[in-house]
């Protein structure tokens, strides 16, 4: 494979865990997409209608700023992982995404969730990054295997 990069938010440690999976299953290089800002406990309450992440759900035009930006100059291929928040990627995703010039290159997305499946593909984020090569992402199970996340990657025929 070319040249390849693993990308992905976590808040609470369940899609770095499968990000880590999958950068070794493939030979990866790993980044995470960090906010500036952690994400608190009290952040993360959905239950909250005035938490943090539900303002940011409500309001779509919110980019949190990244911690430190992230260069994909040298990658043909990136693959973006993040939790589902309400079937959709958290904001900070599409901070990452409309920071770089993804013309020529793939993306595929994978996410974790409780239950959901729908915003794991990445369709929804196709506008944050649009000369890109988008690849159809996939809902990955926390416990997911390297064989399992490598047979994934190589049916993508990148
Ligand atoms: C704000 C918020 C919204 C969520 N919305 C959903 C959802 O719509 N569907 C679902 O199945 N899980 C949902 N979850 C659960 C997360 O997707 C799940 O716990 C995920 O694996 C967490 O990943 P992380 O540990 O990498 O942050 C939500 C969690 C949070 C904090």
């Amino acid at each position: 494979m070319a040249t390849t990069l693993v990308t992905y938010f976590s808040a609470t440690g369940t899609t770095k865990r499968v990000a880590e999976r999958l950068a070794k299953a493939i030979g990866a290089d790993l980044v995470e997409i960090e906010p500036a800002e952690p994400y608190t406990a009290a952040d993360l309450n959905w239950r909250d209608d005035a938490s943090r992440s539900t303002r940011e759900h409500r309001d779509r035009s919110i980019r949190p700023a990244l911690k430190t930006p992230i260069d994909v100059s040298g990658y043909d291929t990136i693959f973006v992982g993040y939790p589902l928040w309400w079937e959709t990627a958290p904001r900070v995703v599409r901070t990452f995404l409309e920071s770089q010039d993804f013309t020529g290159k793939a993306i595929v997305t994978f996410a974790t969730s409780s239950t959901s499946v729908r915003g794991a593909d990445g369709t929804q984020l196709h506008d944050s990054a649009p000369s890109a090569d988008w690849k159809p992402g996939k809902r990955v199970a926390s416990n997911e295997s390297e064989a399992s996340l490598a047979a994934w990657v190589t049916s993508l025929g990148l």
